[in-house]
């Protein structure tokens, strides 16, 4: 237990690093949470206009995600990479070091999810690039890859990660109520604009 538990904050930690507001800064793009729409992920560098500062958001949140469960599994076993995955994804969200609040998760979901079960998180981010292609509307595409993932794990024999999903489906689509609104609203921006 004290093992599990040990996973549990080694992820918490490794999430709770917000990338996007440590980029953005470094490279003198401004303050993340004054731009946009507030939010500390990718979507929202991209809306600096700095492509590779978004892009460098998008792989360290993901990744973050990953090295969790990949440290915990390779120290542990497969109990703890999933707990440390998860807690990685809760660091994101809730990180002690913004005052517990965090992004919504989206990155570190695929990260997650591609170190997991990796035919699970491929499937997902082939859901999301297919939205996004179609919409050209980041929030929408992680919503639909997000509630689309839990299933994906149940019917292609990946049972074990499915309950994971559905927890951070649920958490993500809680996180984006104000993507929700603007969606039904029809004013979410499309990616890259403002
Ligand atoms: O990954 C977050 C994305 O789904 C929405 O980001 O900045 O448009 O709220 P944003």
């Amino acid at each position: 237990a004290a093992l599990l538990i040990l996973a549990g904050l080694l992820g918490y930690l490794l999430g709770s690093v917000p990338f996007g507001v440590v980029i953005t800064r470094a490279m003198g793009l401004g303050d993340l949470r004054k731009i946009g729409s507030g939010n500390i992920g990718a979507t929202n560098v991209l809306r600096t206009g700095n492509k590779p500062a978004a892009l460098a958001t998008l792989l360290l949140d993901a990744l973050k995600g990953g090295i969790a469960v990949l440290i915990a599994r390779l120290a542990i076993g497969e109990d703890a990479a999933q707990i440390a995955g998860l807690c990685a994804f809760f660091g994101h969200l809730f990180p002690v070091w913004l005052g517990f609040r965090g992004g919504k998760g989206v990155a570190t979901f695929f990260g997650t999810l591609l170190f997991l079960a990796w035919p699970v998180g491929l499937l997902a981010c082939a859901v999301w690039l297919a939205m996004a292609a179609v919409f050209r509307i980041s929030s929408l595409a992680a919503l639909v890859a997000a509630l689309a993932a839990p299933l994906i794990a149940a019917l292609t024999g990946h049972g074990h990660v499915a309950v994971l999903c559905a927890v951070m489906a649920l958490l993500i689509v809680l996180r984006h109520h104000a993507n929700i609104r603007r969606l039904l609203s029809g004013t979410e921006p499309r990616i890259g604009r403002k």
